[in-house]
């Protein structure tokens, strides 16, 4: 566990290099019409009560405002780390011109996700279990609702490889210490910190707690922050638009930032 003096020298040193943080708060969102879809579609139907079920809601609503300016009819919109299908749901019941995959490696919440989709009547949802990088049928957009660790990133470059637009609520950040892929992401970062140093700055990126107002969380934010943003800035470095927010309301949970890439015209 490194400590914050440790990770301050990385954060000062990332922004003597001209990188610079900007996450604001999602402009007012349009609240999805949780009573006009089925009610296996919201968080309930996935077994969530109360204010965890109000908290999902907010998060889905948060992608879906993303979405509403990206999904066009006829859009092939995967979600990777579906789980039982809480985000793929009500995307598919917002968009259902489009069709909406659901990709996770646990068969048990898929069986969850597929009890869900028959009971529901969703027409345009299918099931495709299994591991983020096993995707191999062709889709436009790629959406993630806390795909833990480098699942994000997994899915982020699958996205980039093919030119499609990623929509990416990340969480679990310190887990990419295991992971076998490249980091930092982007040059630019790797300009300035090592693997060891960037290892660092994930794990304290998980410090992040529902106290808003405390130090933990405010030092857990920044590091989260500069992770999501050598995300956005690999995304940049092949030719993408890319855009970075914080969750409204932001106590819509602590891993609460998205970050979107479309490749530029
Ligand atoms: C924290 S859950 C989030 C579930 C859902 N998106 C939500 O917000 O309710 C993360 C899910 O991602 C799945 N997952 C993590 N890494 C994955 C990978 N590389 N490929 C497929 N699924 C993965 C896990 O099995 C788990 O169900």
């Amino acid at each position: 566990m490194p400590s914050w003096s440790t990770v301050r020298d990385l954060l000062d040193r990332l922004e003597s290099a001209g990188i610079h943080l900007d996450c604001p708060l999602s402009p007012e969102i349009v609240p999805v019409e949780w009573d006009a879809v089925p009610s296996e579609v919201g968080p309930t139907g996935g077994m969530m009560e109360g204010l965890r079920a109000q908290r999902k809601r907010w998060q889905v609503e948060n992608i879906v405002h993303m979405l509403r300016g990206v999904v066009r009819p006829g859009s092939v919109i995967v979600d990777f780390g579906a789980s039982s299908g809480n985000l793929g749901l009500p995307v598919a019941a917002c968009f259902p011109e489009s069709q909406v995959y659901i990709v996770d490696k646990k068969p048990r919440t898929v069986d969850i996700a597929r009890r869900r989709i028959e009971q529901s009547g969703l027409k345009n949802v299918s099931l495709y279990p299994g591991f983020v990088q096993e995707v191999t049928f062709p889709f436009e957009i790629g959406m993630g609702l806390h795909l833990c660790g480098d699942g994000t990133d997994q899915a982020q470059q699958l996205c980039l490889e093919r030119g499609a637009v990623y929509v990416m609520a990340p969480c679990c950040i310190g887990f990419i210490q295991r992971s076998s892929l490249p980091y930092p992401r982007s040059r630019l970062f790797a300009d300035v910190l090592d693997r060891q140093e960037y290892d660092w700055l994930a794990s304290a990126a998980d410090w992040t707690c529902r106290d808003e107002s405390s130090e933990q969380h405010g030092r857990g934010k920044r590091c989260m922050g500069f992770i999501n943003l050598d995300r956005n800035l690999a995304a940049e470095e092949v030719g993408y638009e890319t855009a970075h927010f914080t969750m409204n309301p932001s106590d819509a949970t602590p891993k609460n930032e998205i970050i979107i890439g479309k490749p530029s015209l």
